[in-house]
């Protein structure tokens, strides 16, 4: 549906049920998100049940304007402003010292607090008719891929949610850039929509990245294995491809091949199909996601993915696919 064409019936029908403590998945330009009134705690628990998430993992907290964010961070730090002048509404999320008031549900009992202001005609009505923080993991069960268009939310979570607002397919498809700001510095906490190197340039000084455990930053709920589809899924240079799906047919497999190209998809064989997956690092995140909700419908025994390159405009893509691939990894050392 035309995010354009919601009514403002929808809206003000989502507004109630939020109020009421209720859930509402919401699209951003990221993927879409599981929302409720992040000042509520018994809402926020709904978050959890319906996700099946650790409620020691913190939530973003969205928000329609930054002079909502004092509401929300204990101290506002002059970076806040550079990067909110530049990249908000959009997909960067930035971890600020939380104020003492706000519920420790919302945090996962940290003392600091996400926040973001999406760039979705969608969830920005929402946010404005509603007027307060929406807490919003991606819609999606704990651990699995996250949804870029409604019908994945419904797929993925059903009636539990109380409605999905309709917005059409998410624009960026991978989840926001994490920079934290608690620290004096700022600390990369997940890439994402906005490239690292576009961080350093407004804030003209580097940034850490706590990615891999450095820099001291904790990021609870970024774990090795996240973003998986239920189909074991494995990565190799695109030469090593054919070898390795010839290898899985002759076990008895059913195989998706998803290479790097420019053609549509096409059927090699009763066993084996090729996706061609974009060139560029932007398209490709784009269209990973349902891609990967796709395939996983799809009946097959191993998703098999041609490593995209290792330079910084697919920093995000390849820390998505990474995680998802994972527990196959896991599965494939231990025989
Ligand atoms: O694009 C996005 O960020 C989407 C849309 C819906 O906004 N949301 C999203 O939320 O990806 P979620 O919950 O699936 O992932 C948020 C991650 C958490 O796993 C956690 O690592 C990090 O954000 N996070 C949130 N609050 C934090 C905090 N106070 N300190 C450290 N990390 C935090
Ligand atoms: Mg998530």
């Amino acid at each position: 549906m035309n995010p354009e064409r919601l009514s403002e019936d929808d809206i003000q029908a989502a507004v109630a049920l939020l109020r009421a403590g209720e859930t509402v998945a919401f699209p951003t330009e990221t993927v879409y998100g599981l929302g409720a009134d992040a000042g509520n705690p018994l809402a926020l628990q709904k978050i959890f049940w319906i996700k099946g998430r650790p409620a020691d993992h913190p939530l973003i907290v969205h928000i329609a304007d930054v002079s909502h964010l004092d509401l929300w961070a204990e101290s506002i730090p002059g970076a806040v402003w550079r990067l909110a002048e530049r990249f908000w509404p959009g997909p960067l999320t930035l971890i600020l010292p939380r104020r003492s008031d706000v519920p420790k549900e919302v945090s996962g009992g940290q003392d600091t607090i996400g926040l973001r202001i999406p760039d979705h005609p969608v969830a920005l009505s929402l946010l404005r008719a509603f007027g307060r923080g929406i807490a919003g993991p991606s819609a999606n069960r704990f651990g699995r891929v996250s949804p870029t268009t409604a019908q994945h939310v419904r797929d993925g979570l059903g009636s539990k949610v109380g409605m999905v607002l309709e917005g059409g397919t998410c624009r960026v498809g991978v989840e926001s850039t994490i920079v934290s700001l608690v620290n004096g510095n700022a600390v990369l906490l997940r890439p994402g929509g906005i490239d690292r190197e576009e961080i350093e340039e407004t804030l003209g000084q580097k940034v850490c990245s706590g990615i891999s455990g450095s820099c001291n930053a904790r990021v609870p709920g970024m774990l090795a294995s996240h973003y998986a589809p239920e189909t074991p899924l494995e990565i190799y240079p695109g030469g090593f491809l054919g070898h390795r799906a010839l290898q899985l047919v002759w076990q008895g497999c059913k195989v998706a091949v998803l290479k790097l190209g420019e053609d549509g998809e096409r059927f090699e064989s009763r066993r084996i199909i090729t996706v061609c997956m974009p060139r560029s690092a932007a398209e490709y995140g784009r269209v990973l996601y349902s891609t990967l909700h796709r395939l996983d419908r799809a009946g097959f025994d191993r998703l098999l993915m041609e490593a995209p390159p290792v330079t910084p405009e697919w920093v995000a893509v390849n820390d998505r696919i990474q995680r998802a691939a994972h527990d196959t990894v896991k599965e494939k050392k231990s025989g």
